[in-house]
């Protein structure tokens, strides 16, 4: 039994993106978007920070957003899993090619819009909270090809009208929105960020500061437009979050690790603060970056701001100054990191710090003093299907215990936290690798990474565990 108390009406759940579950690509009218282009392997890496040779799918390559797990024939079936688990809340996201397939066009599809209104009644119907993200990932192809993306400022209107159409259409259904999914990730894979692509030459880091700015308005226009529609529903923000540990006392790795983070507070002190910090404006100085602002933009920014804190945790980070230790590079969420020494990593080789959890939700609190919502944790493995036909993943049971105890920790430490949805309570496609056999549900789907497979869903033993969880509300862990 856990000792802490998790606060009454605690939000918990799952969460996934339409562009890793629904599949259907094409269908009702949906138009391209970004995510539509990527395959797998190494051009998927290339793709992902900024290189594309052509706005259509290629004959012949295997897409897996294609079909992904066709959630969007099977989402009854699911969300009857989610609903038997004892979910209290689904985050999921809209793909905004499925409302605009062009991104520009003058009216919205009723396809796409009708294709949510179902979701979120059969979630509603359950009991289930959805928790919206609004951008996750999926720029529509053609805003890409004919304006650059968010280097154009024309994205935030683009954005703007998008955000209203759904905050209106849904205003009775959907009390929880977030914005950009993992915001600052611009920064490390700016296409799948920003839909950004780059020519030879030219200045990326002045390319990605501008089009972040585009976002930072575009979110302070969806927020402001939330307030309006729904006084009660609350908006948030959304970092990949995680914090860096200076590799030693060295005052040089301390200030290294303070500035990582800054690349990604960068975002939400704009989002939750309301203004462009001090160290942004030298970095933008130091680097002479020059940000086009327009009139007005940061009155904009100063009044609407978020109401809670989004965030994902999947590792923590480490940095040293020392040439020599920066060689133990490893992965983690797709942020560069060193090798922690007193940890241990996943498959992919994402560090595995429980501790760092409760570290980094106190870290976000202490800063920003709003209700935190962790609307993504989770541990991303290869299942093996045992001759039973059983799935027995005892370490994602031990990874998700741990931290979910760390979670309870950091309430015990007055950090105001509103939900736990953790990532991909079924399986579906990897963001970073377009895999299937990076695994992080509760529902096994039968798929391989070639796209094989029945698509039919088995409870893993986490399904029950999970269950208990809530159940429990956090006291069997
Ligand atoms: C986050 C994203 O970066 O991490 C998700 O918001 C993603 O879309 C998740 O799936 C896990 O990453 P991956 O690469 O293991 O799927």
């Amino acid at each position: 039994m856990s000792k802490v108390q998790f606060p009454e009406n605690f939000l918990w759940g799952g969460a996934i993106a339409a562009n890793q579950t629904e599949g259907a690509y094409l269908e009702g009218g949906k138009g391209l978007t970004l995510v539509d282009l990527l395959p797998t392997g190494k051009k998927r890496w290339d793709m992902m920070f900024g290189k594309l040779e052509q706005f259509t799918p290629i004959e012949g390559e295997f897409y897996p957003s294609h079909e992904a797990i066709d959630f969007y024939h099977r989402y009854k079936e699911d969300i009857a899993l989610f609903a038997e688990m004892g979910f209290k809340a689904l985050r999921v996201s809209i793909s905004w090619a499925r409302i605009f397939p062009y991104g520009d066009d003058a009216e919205p599809n009723e396809t796409g819009l009708q294709f949510y209104d179902d979701l979120f009644d059969e979630l509603l119907k359950h009991n289930i909270e959805p928790v919206v993200t609004i951008a996750h990932f999926d720029v529509p192809v053609y805003l890409i090809e004919k304006y650059g993306s968010w280097r154009n400022r024309k994205l935030v209107g683009f954005f703007e009208t998008y955000a209203k159409t759904i905050l209106e259409r849904y205003k009775e259904k959907v009390k929880y929105w977030m914005t950009f999914n993992e915001i600052n990730m611009l920064l490390h894979l700016p296409f799948v960020g920003a839909g950004l692509v780059f020519q030879e030459g030219e200045d990326q880091k002045q390319i990605k500061y501008q089009a972040a700015h585009h976002q930072l308005v575009a979110s302070a226009l969806a927020v402001k437009a939330c307030h309006e529609i729904n006084p009660d529903a609350k908006i948030g923000c959304m970092l990949a979050a995680g914090m860096t540990y200076p590799f030693s006392c060295n005052p040089e790795d301390v200030m290294d690790a303070m500035d990582k983070d800054r690349e990604s507070f960068f975002f939400i002190d704009v989002q939750s603060r309301g203004a462009y910090p001090g160290y942004a404006k030298r970095f933008f100085k130091d680097h002479n970056l020059l940000i086009e602002m327009n009139e007005g933009d940061e009155a904009l920014l100063k009044k609407h701001t978020v109401d809670y804190i989004g965030f994902s945790y999947y590792a923590s980070r480490a940095t040293s100054t020392d040439p020599e230790v920066l060689k133990n590079q490893t992965a983690g969420n797709v942020f560069g990191s060193i090798e922690n020494p007193y940890l241990e990593k996943s498959e992919w080789g994402w560090t595995i710090d429980p501790k760092g959890f409760r570290i980094t939700a106190n870290q976000l609190y202490d800063r920003y003093q709003k209700p935190l919502f962790v609307v993504e944790n989770g541990l991303g493995a290869i299942d093996e299907v045992n001759g039973d036909g059983e799935i027995r993943d005892d370490y994602r049971i031990e990874y998700l215990r741990k931290h979910i105890a760390e979670m309870g920790e950091a309430i015990e430490d007055g950090v105001e936290i509103i939900g736990y949805t953790s990532w991909g309570p079924i399986d579906i496609v990897s963001a970073s690798t377009g895999e299937m056999k990076k695994r992080y549900g509760y529902i096994y789907v039968d798929k391989d990474n070639e796209g094989n497979g029945s698509l039919n869903r088995t409870k893993k033993k986490s399904f029950d565990w999970y269950k208990q969880v809530i159940e429990s509300n956090g006291q069997k862990l």
